[in-house]
């Protein structure tokens, strides 16, 4: 009898054991599907979450992302581990080949025991009976059988490999940002057949209208970001070095904010290339650089928000000194905020911006280069300025890309 009951005992804590591990694995699987942010591609603007819809404008023609709730019938929910692991990390789902605009060829480095964390936690997510939009692309695009043939040229799938010249907390920040993170499915650009260019690794792509800036550590470095600056801006959003919009906004709102502290911490040391908080360098206003025109413009135009010394506000007006949409040389970002203006953004509880007015009806193509050949010499080191000619044509430019993005 006495054996019987403590059998029984140690079954029922085994029991429990089991059922904690499950929970376990299933929380660390929502958290790993935060920062790989499955959530902001599979989920339509006021769709059930999950259930997919989300169009996505490709250079083949808009393709949707599916549903990935645990649906039997219209999502995933009767897929097994190997199918499931082949979809999100080779992009071979069961119906074909996926396009990839599903990142799989960044996720191909995570491991295999985070990819059953992942599984798991789809596996418990609610069944949305959400059916599938068919998608709008071009032949031969069309033909799933033809992603065969990119997927033979553009992907090999890596496994993550640890570079032991360098620190686990590095080592962690690689392999998060580089997987989880797919930071270089826009950072990085893309060649003819829009597979990232692994030899420029971050250097910078345009994204729709605008520029996923070079977040390569030497140019962080080079334009003065600290440790606290990285880990500010991919917390909240905004940094000592300016906020973010667009892509990158929804980006930070869904995933970089869950980042846990450690995890944090590893993206900043990979981002930096440095084991050792970098203190970064003073915010650059050299505002009697030029007091002509550029900065005429400037006080009557910009002043008033972002502060003569181009300092800001908080809650109000980032600060343009040192700010990292200006210290590019690229200046198609710093164009499209000054000619379209930026919609009021949420941050987090702490951190909210009103608008941003635009002012393409009130700058001449002369003007413009004024004033923002007066931003680059005030508020940053960079020795780029423009004639008229270069900014009408990179102004146009602008327009061009603006009326494709929300046409
Ligand atoms: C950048 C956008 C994006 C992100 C991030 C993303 N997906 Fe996708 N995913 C897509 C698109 C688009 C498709 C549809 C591709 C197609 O139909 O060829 C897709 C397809 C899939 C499929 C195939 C479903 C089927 O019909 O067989 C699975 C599974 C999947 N995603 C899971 C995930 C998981 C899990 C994550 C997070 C770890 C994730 N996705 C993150 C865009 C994304
Ligand atoms: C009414 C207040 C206001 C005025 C006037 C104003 N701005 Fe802004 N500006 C903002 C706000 C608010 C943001 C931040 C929006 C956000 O990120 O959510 C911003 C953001 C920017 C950014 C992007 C900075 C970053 O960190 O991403 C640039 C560049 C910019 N402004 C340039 C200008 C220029 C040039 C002028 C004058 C022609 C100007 N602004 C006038 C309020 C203003
Ligand atoms: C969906 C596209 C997209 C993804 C994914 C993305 N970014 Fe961005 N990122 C952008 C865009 C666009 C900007 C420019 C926004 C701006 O300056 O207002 C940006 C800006 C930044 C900046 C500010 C750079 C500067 O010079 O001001 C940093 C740092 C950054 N991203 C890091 C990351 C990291 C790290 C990841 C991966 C965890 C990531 N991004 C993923 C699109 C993206």
């Amino acid at each position: 009898m006495q054996k019987l009951v403590t059998l029984a005992l140690l079954f029922a804590i085994s029991r429990v054991a089991v059922a904690d591990t499950d929970t376990e694995l299933i929380k660390k699987g929502k958290y790993l599907s935060e920062m790989a942010d499955c959530y902001a591609c599979h989920t339509a603007e006021g769709g059930e979450p999950y259930a997919g819809g989300l169009a996505f404008k490709t250079p083949f023609g808009t393709i949707y992302s599916t549903n990935i709730t645990s649906d039997k019938q219209h999502g995933i929910g009767d897929y097994n581990f190997e199918q499931f692991d082949k979809a999100v990390r080779l992009g071979v789902a069961p119906k074909g080949n996926l396009y990839p605009a599903m990142p799989y060829t960044s996720f191909d480095k995570i491991t295999h025991e985070d990819m059953q964390a992942l599984y798991a936690y789809f596996m418990d997510i609610k069944p949305s009976p959400q059916p599938n939009p068919d998608n709008d692309v071009m032949f031969p695009a069309n033909i799933r059988m033809g992603l065969k043939v990119w997927n033979f040229f553009n992907h090999s799938p890596q496994k993550y490999v640890m570079d032991n010249s360098k620190s686990e907390v590095w080592n962690r920040g690689n392999y998060i940002l580089n997987s989880f993170g797919h930071c270089g499915e826009c950072h990085t650009p893309r060649d003819m057949t829009f597979a990232m260019e692994e030899d420029k690794h971050y250097q910078g792509a345009m994204i729709g209208n605008v520029w996923a800036p070079d977040i390569t550590s030497k140019t962080l470095v080079q334009q003065g970001w600290s440790t606290q600056d990285v880990k500010d801006l991919l917390r909240s959003g905004s940094s000592r070095k300016g906020t973010v919009v667009g892509e990158m906004y929804t980006a930070i709102y869904h995933s970089l904010s869950k980042f846990d502290d450690q995890d944090l911490q590893a993206a900043a040391v990979y981002l930096l290339d440095s084991d050792a908080e970098v203190a970064g360098k003073d915010l650059v206003s050299n505002t009697e650089a030029n007091q002509g025109e550029g900065y005429q413009l400037y006080m009557g135009y910009c002043a008033g928000c972002h502060g003569i010394e181009g300092k800001g506000k908080p809650n109000f007006a980032p600060g343009l000194a040192g700010n990292g949409s200006l210290a590019h040389d690229n200046s198609i970002n710093l164009l499209v905020a000054t000619l379209y203006g930026i919609k009021p953004q949420h941050y987090s509880t702490l951190v909210s911006f009103d608008d941003m007015p635009a002012y393409g009806d009130k700058l001449s193509d002369a003007e413009l280069t004024e004033l923002v050949n007066y931003l680059k010499a005030a508020f940053t080191d960079s020795p780029v300025r423009y004639s008229v000619a270069q900014m009408s044509s990179l102004r146009k430019e602008v327009e061009e890309n603006q009326k494709q993005a929300t046409h």
